[in-house]
């Protein structure tokens, strides 16, 4: 700093450091959290399909049955192990995002047969590297009590869907109260070794998005998995 600098000069200066300071802290504590969705999907990438093929089922199924209804590209962010991909009609493209590289790996086996994969990318949710307005049907399953920012990844599933497409979440939300929630607060402390956040409360979602929330389902086993169907302001799908 010299001498001849004004006091806006200096304030400026100041502005920019702590701007840097904070880009740089915000970015490590992302990196960390990312950090632990990777190893704890490392480690359960060899069981994953063999503990979570079942409790899973029903939230799959039903999102599945109803892209296939649908036309066109569809994405799959967080597609783990892609126990999804072989139930997709062969009239739908389909392509496949992860962060963790063990998942995919299993996915990519299992899409060897299956002719309509476009691509199983290793790339973050919450920031997509596809273009504005590219696919017509979105899908995260099980994956937004799993990112550290569930609200940005909704943003990107939104951006990337073409105006008038369909954006699916399906998902486990915590109970507001009751035995359930407790179990769920306890579990919290837990989430990095988990890999999920148990306490995911369904405002956490709805708060972020100027989607129309098109239709909800409450799915097995015993009410603990939600389906929501969203839809995007705009034009016709296959616009
Ligand atoms: C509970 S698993 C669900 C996998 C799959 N959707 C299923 O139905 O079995 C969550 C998946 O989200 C992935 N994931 C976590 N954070 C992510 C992120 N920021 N971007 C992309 N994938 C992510 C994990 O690696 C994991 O494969």
């Amino acid at each position: 700093m010299t001498s001849s600098e004004t006091l806006p000069d200096r304030l400026r200066k100041l502005k920019l450091w702590l701007q840097r300071r904070w880009n740089r802290i915000s970015r490590e504590a992302r990196h960390l959290d990312e950090t632990a969705v990777q190893t704890a999907y490392a480690r359960w990438a060899p069981y994953y399909d063999m503990v979570f093929r079942a409790p899973l089922y029903w939230g799959r199924h039903a999102a599945v049955k109803r892209i296939n209804a649908l036309e066109g590209h569809v994405l799959e962010a967080g597609i783990g192990t892609g126990m999804s991909l072989p139930h997709y009609g062969k009239h739908l493209t389909v392509t496949g995002i992860d962060l963790s590289e063990a998942m995919l790996e299993r996915a990519r086996i299992r899409s060897a047969d299956l002719g309509n994969i476009a691509g199983l990318i290793c790339m973050d949710a919450g920031n997509l590297s596809f273009p504005d307005d590219h696919f017509d049907i979105t899908v995260a399953m099980y994956v937004m009590p799993v990112v550290p920012d569930p609200a940005r990844v909704l943003r990107e599933l939104e951006r990337v869907t073409k105006p008038g497409g369909t954006v699916i979440l399906v998902n486990h939300f915590s109970a507001a109260h009751g035995p359930r929630a407790m179990v769920e607060r306890g579990l919290k402390r837990y989430a990095d070794r988990l890999g999920w956040n148990p306490e995911f409360p369904k405002s956490r979602v709805l708060r972020h998005t100027s989607m129309v929330l098109e239709d909800e389902e409450t799915l097995s086993p015993f009410g603990l998995f939600t389906l929501m169907s969203f839809r995007k302001a705009g034009g016709t799908p296959g616009d």
